[in-house]
């Protein structure tokens, strides 16, 4: 059992998005368990690159399908989005000039600001759009 496991009650109404999130919480996860094991950095920072590039991708394509579902908040998420990708850049910057206390401080990024904070809460806030633009990816789950 992981520290942040995903669960069915964190869907936002999209399968392939669910899948994603799904994905990036065992990455998150990886990467905590690699620092808390105290793996060299080597590791650490290719666990670090894959969560990077994937989180790119599901970013890209989470905005377009709040583009597609006609979600309000479009702008305001984009630029979450975008500031989430920076600060993680900076960390991994940090990372590879050998910073010694920066593992600390992207475990707790990971876990605070990404999983908790964005994709609990600030993506949650679109699961009724996509419940209501992609009726048929959400059919499954309900009586
Ligand atoms: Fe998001």
């Amino acid at each position: 059992m992981g520290l942040s496991d995903w669960s069915p009650r964190y869907t936002v109404n999209h399968p392939v998005m669910d899948e994603h999130h799904h994905t990036l919480f065992k990455l998150v996860d990886k990467l905590s368990e690699a620092i808390i094991e105290k793996k060299e950095n080597e590791v650490i920072g290719e666990i670090l690159n894959s969560l990077i590039e994937y989180t790119k991708m599901h970013f890209a394509a989470e905005e377009q399908l709040m583009r597609k579902a006609n979600y309000p908040g479009v702008a305001q998420h984009k630029a979450a989005h975008d500031r989430l990708v920076e600060q993680v850049q900076e960390l991994q910057r940090r990372h590879q000039a050998g910073d010694e206390t920066v593992n600390a401080e992207i475990s707790k990024f990971l876990m605070t600001d990404w999983l908790v904070n964005h994709i609990l809460g600030m993506d949650e806030l679109y699961a009724p759009y996509f419940k209501a633009a992609f009726p048929e990816s959400t059919k499954e789950g309900e009586k």
